[in-house]
């Protein structure tokens, strides 16, 4: 893959090492994936606090916030700069607008971490070949063990239970079009850092799992 040729990288001054340095751990991402209503905003939330409370710089991107700025769909965009941009450019949740989606969200987390933050992800990223390219990308700009991906492994039947915004009851009665689990599928990550039981535990003590794996992995001090 080439760049255009007009557009050429600067090199920057402070270097991630002097970033982190500052911040006292490392700058990564922490991406959670999973089922919507497997618990990856409640979770990815509790681990910012902790993490927060020790002093940490961290940032959390969740699927549904971004969802209204950077990743709006057509609806929020077409008011502002008109059909065409928005058909163009606003996001759905069919296969190829998932991939933007993640493709935009990486690029940001990539980042974030190169600025030596502990940015953690909430986004369903049902597909396996975009989450593997943000590792990719992540990875790339920094080095191996940048991108820990976490999935929280909630059986679908609990989410349906949950149903915390009401969204299965509608996907059930077809009433919202490619829904993951229901009618769009979710591949779950064959080699993640982590697989939380979503449905075993409480969120706390998920985001603890959390905590001991980023000890472990030597982004933050114990
Ligand atoms: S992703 O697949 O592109 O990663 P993202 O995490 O941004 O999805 O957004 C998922 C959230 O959007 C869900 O938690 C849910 O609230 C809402 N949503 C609306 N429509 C769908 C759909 N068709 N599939 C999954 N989630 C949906």
């Amino acid at each position: 893959m080439t760049q255009d040729p007009h557009v050429v990288w600067h090199d920057q001054s402070i270097t991630k090492q002097q970033r982190m340095d500052r911040h006292r751990h490392r700058g990564c991402v922490v991406w959670f994936t999973g089922l919507s209503g497997s618990g990856k905003s409640t979770v990815a939330n509790s681990v910012e606090q902790k993490l927060f409370e020790r002093g940490a710089q961290t940032f959390l991107l969740d699927g549904d916030n971004v969802r209204h700025g950077l990743c709006a769909g057509p609806n929020l965009l077409e008011p502002v700069h008109g059909k065409e941009f928005a058909a163009r450019f606003g996001l759905g949740f069919g296969q190829q607008d998932r991939e933007e989606n993640i493709r935009r969200v990486g690029a940001i987390t990539e980042l974030f971490a190169s600025a030596g933050l502990i940015c953690l992800t909430a986004f369903v990223s049902p597909y396996r070949i975009d989450r593997n390219r943000v590792r990719q990308w992540v990875e790339s700009q920094g080095e191996k063990g940048d991108f820990l991906e976490v999935f929280v492994n909630t059986p679908l039947e609990t989410c349906i239970e949950r149903d915390p915004k009401g969204l299965y009851q509608l996907a059930l009665q077809g009433k919202i079009k490619n829904f993951t689990g229901i009618s769009d599928p979710y591949e779950p990550p064959e080699s993640a850092e982590l697989v939380l039981a979503g449905a075993s535990h409480p969120p706390n003590v998920l985001a603890e799992q959390v905590i001991e794996m980023l000890i472990e992995r030597k982004v933050i001090t114990p």
